[in-house]
């Protein structure tokens, strides 16, 4: 772990107790989150981005933490009771979760949803901060006294960006938080989640889309991930212009909008489904669906590549 890693994660295993077994979620992944950066996590849906990053901030029944380990700011925080958990989270580490428009509760003011959280954390409601908050995400003052169900969708999904940055976390992550929004929208709210990055609210992103091409405009490294691993990580503009994983390839390819050249033709879309995480696929996951695949990438794990400057690809076939 370097100096610049705030959250580092190693072989990480989270898996969800099912009544026909372990959904293998996360099945040992390894990477970092570095201070100042905005870290793309991209997949299609159901290949554990969700999972991920909902463990890193408060791992809910049923799922568990099935092996590895993270590192927050030095301190290794699988292993942290919950009690401890709570209070990192919003201090170190925040989310603005998927279905976030959704998240508040209903039977609270949302003033009353900040004096609650600035409690927990030991701190009293703090109205100077609070109104600066407000108006970085354009909001009026007036929303303290209204119900959540009083907001718009979109003016929810603001409020609850102010609250889970209020105390400053080191990390937030935002999981799909664009994902049902239109165009024009969407480079709002990607204005303003940078907004509190140069204005040292937060010193990192986790931006998590199902979509490469708003990550493009977003993020300075991106991790894709296939069926609970990683297949690639590397610095955004290298990935999307030089993708080197098959399935990266496959789904840079399938982006209308990406503009891309991209010489392997025969790629065209990626046949097949994302495989079942009760039961995945032996060596490597994406052997059923990619065009390159041998004996080898069924029987065993893909080895970790260096295929450019802080660029990686987890492939048996990949040629450097
Ligand atoms: N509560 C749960 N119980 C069992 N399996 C789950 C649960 N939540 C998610 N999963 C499974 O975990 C996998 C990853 O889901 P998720 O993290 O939501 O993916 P993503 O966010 O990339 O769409 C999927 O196979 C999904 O079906
Ligand atoms: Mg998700």
């Amino acid at each position: 772990m370097t100096a610049v890693d705030i959250l580092k994660a190693e072989s990480l295993k989270v898996y969800y107790r099912t009544l026909h077994g372990s959904v293998k979620a996360i099945d040992g992944v390894t990477f970092e989150v570095r201070k100042g950066e905005v870290l793309g996590i991209a997949g299609e849906s159901g290949c554990g981005k969700s999972t991920l990053v909902n463990f890193l901030v408060l791992p809910k029944d049923p799922m568990y933490h099935a092996g590895g380990k993270v590192f927050l700011k030095g301190k290794e925080i699988t292993s942290l009771p919950k009690h401890d958990l709570r209070k990192i989270r919003y201090e170190e580490i925040s989310i603005i979760p998927q279905y976030s428009m959704d998240s508040l509760s209903p039977t609270r003011r949302i003033r009353m949803i900040i004096r609650d959280l600035m409690r927990e954390h030991g701190k009293d409601f703090d109205p100077d901060l609070v109104r600066e908050r407000l108006s970085m995400v354009n909001l009026p003052q007036s929303v303290l006294n209204m119900y959540p169900v009083e907001l718009s969708g979109g003016m929810r999904q603001r409020a609850t960006m102010v609250i889970s940055t209020l105390l400053n976390p080191d990390i937030l992550i935002a999981d799909e938080i664009t994902s049902a929004l239109d165009v024009s929208t969407q480079k709002f709210v990607i204005e303003m989640l940078l907004g509190f990055m140069d204005r040292k609210v937060v010193s990192s992103i986790v931006f998590i889309t199902h979509d490469l091409s708003i990550l493009y405009q977003i993020a300075t490294r991106v991790m894709v991930l296939y069926a609970g691993k990683i297949v690639e990580i590397g610095p955004m503009e290298e990935v999307i212009e030089k993708p080197v994983h098959p399935y990266t390839k496959a789904l840079i390819y399938s982006l209308p909008k990406m503009n891309v050249r991209f010489k392997e033709r025969r790629l065209k879309g990626i046949p097949g489904q994302p495989p079942h995480l009760l039961n995945p696929p032996s060596g490597c996951r994406f052997h059923n669906r990619c065009p390159l695949a041998t004996k080898r990438c069924e029987e065993e794990e893909p080895p970790l590549v260096e295929v450019g400057k802080d660029h990686y690809v987890y492939c048996w076939e990949v040629k450097v």
